[in-house]
């Protein structure tokens, strides 16, 4: 066992408790904008264990891209290269950026449900940013392809 592999798996694992906290939020987000619905505290607990579970998984890939990742290091070392390579450049570019954009709008959204003028307006922004950054993470896992990984990583 490695640093690499615990962090892997950790991120691997961490993936589902993102996904799932992202449905809670995303579900309760939208039943409430339909309707005129008082955005409550289990509510709010959802939206941000899912600002919580997103903030765990940027530092943990943090930690894997800057540090322990053997195929993210690899392309530091001749990242003209590694452009060429669509495989690695998927690992130093692509899933990086797209988690990044959709972290940044999981913390914009809880700001604008945090300022939001009144629970419509709440729901509003709990719907909207969620689901974009839901969107851009499904998108951005390696479900299939070249870069495919396993649904659970055993240590
Ligand atoms: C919601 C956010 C994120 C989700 C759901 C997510 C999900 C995943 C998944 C499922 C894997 C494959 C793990 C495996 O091999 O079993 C992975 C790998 C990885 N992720 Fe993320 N990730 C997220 C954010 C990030 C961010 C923000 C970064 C970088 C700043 C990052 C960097 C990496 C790296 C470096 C790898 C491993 C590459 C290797 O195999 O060496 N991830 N991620």
């Amino acid at each position: 066992m490695t640093a690499y592999s615990i962090f892997l798996t950790i991120h691997s694992l961490t993936r589902w408790a993102v996904l799932i906290t992202a449905v809670l939020a995303i579900v309760t987000a939208w039943q409430g904008w339909s309707g005129s619905v008082a955005w409550t505290t289990t509510k709010a607990r959802f939206a941000s264990w899912f600002v919580n579970t997103t903030s765990i998984q940027l530092v943990i890939g943090l930690i894997l891209y800057g540090a322990l990742s053997p195929i993210t290091l690899k392309a530091f070392s001749d990242f003209g290269a590694a452009m060429k390579d669509s495989a690695i450049r998927y690992w130093a570019v692509e899933h990086m950026t797209m988690m990044l954009i959709a972290v940044a709008l999981v913390h914009i959204g809880s700001g604008r449900i945090r300022k939001g003028a009144d629970d419509k307006a709440k729901h509003r922004a709990a719907a909207i940013f969620f689901t974009i950054a839901f969107v851009l993470i499904m998108a951005s896992i390696p479900w299939s392809g070249v870069n495919v990984r396993p649904l659970f990583r055993g240590f």
